[in-house]
């Protein structure tokens, strides 16, 4: 099997090198001999001597796309318009596909998915999704034989990274980022970490294979953490919670509710527990129960081996060239019979408020006269000492619609008084894990 690498950066860099230095290993485990054959970068001196005796290097994609020995090609450059382009030239010249680039597929991944189907080829993701995490193919493969009625993750280290350190250490927003992108977590672009995107970008790859319904990026609201303040953070830390960039797609009774938003996390959730810049998902279905997976989100070597991993499948599925391995995204072709799919933005489930109140009588029973108008019932309330004759105010509600929500606001923000901060976070009811 021949193999041709798109891009030189951390990943590919790493796969070439893991895979010489695993070689025995993953020659045992598969009998198609594997070569890499060429590699395409913008600076072809940066892959000079870094790559196995016979690999071709230039500045050329498009030799690689068009080099009619190599049977995969490996698109690891991130880059949308391009890679887009160079993955289609590649299935159409019948070249199988493995890929970590999450905003390509999720931006183009149906149209990329439709024509692999037409050509017979297989389009690989692993390392697209929380590298270290093989929650592609426990979703295309191990489980299923599931319906799923839910799937929640935090799925972008960065900022796992940055609400873990201001949580744990009182670090500012900002340095909390620096420090990320220094360690390499973070996206070229950090701005797709932190306000959702990249998350967003992940969550639509695995809601399309959870619920078998189209990758369709654009029905995922997102929202991200740069807005998070410092106090809300130590609030929820007093109510027993950690606030938590939280992806999650869940079947309600109108449809599936696709969200990535700052949310808090109850401290007895497993996900409360993913620090630092590791992810975790929760899953539920209806054969296997509630399951929970864990492990880094971000990095060379670890993406390396969720790519290798997708080659030896390549490898081993009888053709000479890794045909016959099924679709991409499931059992049967795109836009056959896929779930008939409603997106509905509207959900059931708790919510953490925070108002800045003038510290005066009465002042709490306007608020509560407000939640009772609306038939909302309080969970935990908590109300701080207050400076400068203002104070916070914390409700956490017992389930309430986001409708009941969304009415009640322009009351709670009155009860506050103009200018004054209303915050709202979604609290995390009971995933199973
Ligand atoms: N920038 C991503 C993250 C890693 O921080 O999770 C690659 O997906």
């Amino acid at each position: 099997m021949k193999v041709g690498i798109l891009g030189f950066g951390n990943v590919a860099a790493a796969t070439i090198e893991a895979f010489t230095t695993n070689q025995d290993l993953i020659r045992s485990k598969t009998e198609t001999p594997i070569e890499f054959v060429r590699v395409a970068t913008r600076t072809p001196s940066r892959a000079q001597g870094r790559v196995p005796g016979g690999c071709v290097v230039s500045d050329d994609c498009w030799a690689v796309v068009d080099d009619p020995q190599i049977d995969v090609v490996l698109e690891l450059m991130g880059n949308v318009k391009l890679g887009r382009e160079l993955v289609l030239r590649a299935l159409s010249n019948s070249k199988h596909v493995i890929t970590a680039n999450k905003a390509l597929l999720a931006q183009h991944g149906e149209e990329i998915m439709q024509m692999a189907d037409q050509a017979g080829c297989s389009v690989l993701f692993e390392g697209a999704v929380a590298v270290s995490i093989p929650i592609i193919k426990t979703l295309r493969e191990s489980a299923a034989a599931n319906r799923i009625s839910s799937i929640i993750g935090i799925l972008n280290g960065t900022s796992n990274y940055v609400l873990s350190q201001m949580s744990e250490h009182g670090v500012d927003f900002a340095t909390a980022v620096a420090d990320a992108q220094r360690k390499g977590y973070a996206e070229a672009d950090p701005t797709l970490d932190v306000n959702g995107e990249d998350a967003a970008h992940k969550l639509t790859l695995l809601a399309s294979l959870a619920f078998d319904v189209p990758i369709n990026f654009s029905a995922v609201e997102f929202k991200g953490i740069a807005e998070i303040d410092q106090v809300d953070i130590e609030f929820a830390k007093r109510l027993a919670h950690q606030v938590k960039l939280i992806a999650q797609a869940r079947l309600e009774s109108g449809g599936i509710a696709i969200s990535v938003q700052p949310t808090l996390v109850p401290d007895r959730s497993m996900l409360a527990r993913v620090g630092g810049s590791m992810n975790g998902i929760s899953l539920q279905g209806d054969l296997l129960g509630p399951a929970f997976l864990y492990g880094s989100g971000a990095g060379g070597r670890q993406t390396s081996s969720a790519v290798l991993a997708d080659l030896l499948e390549l490898a081993n599925r009888g053709g000479p060239n890794g045909a016959g391995g099924g679709h991409n995204m499931g059992f049967r072709p795109r836009g056959t019979g896929q779930t008939e799919v409603r997106y509905c933005n509207d959900r059931v489930g708790a919510f953490y408020i925070r108002l800045r109140l003038d510290d005066k009588a009465g002042a709490l029973a306007k608020v509560s006269t407000v939640l009772a108008d609306a038939n909302v019932s309080i969970n935990s309330l908590l109300q701080d000492q207050g400076l400068d004759g203002l104070s916070d105010l914390i409700v956490i509600t017992h389930d309430i619609s986001s409708g009941q929500l969304r009415d009640m606001l322009p009351y709670l923000q009155q009860a506050a008084g103009p200018g004054h901060t209303v915050v709202i976070y979604p609290v995390l009811g009971d995933c199973g894990c």
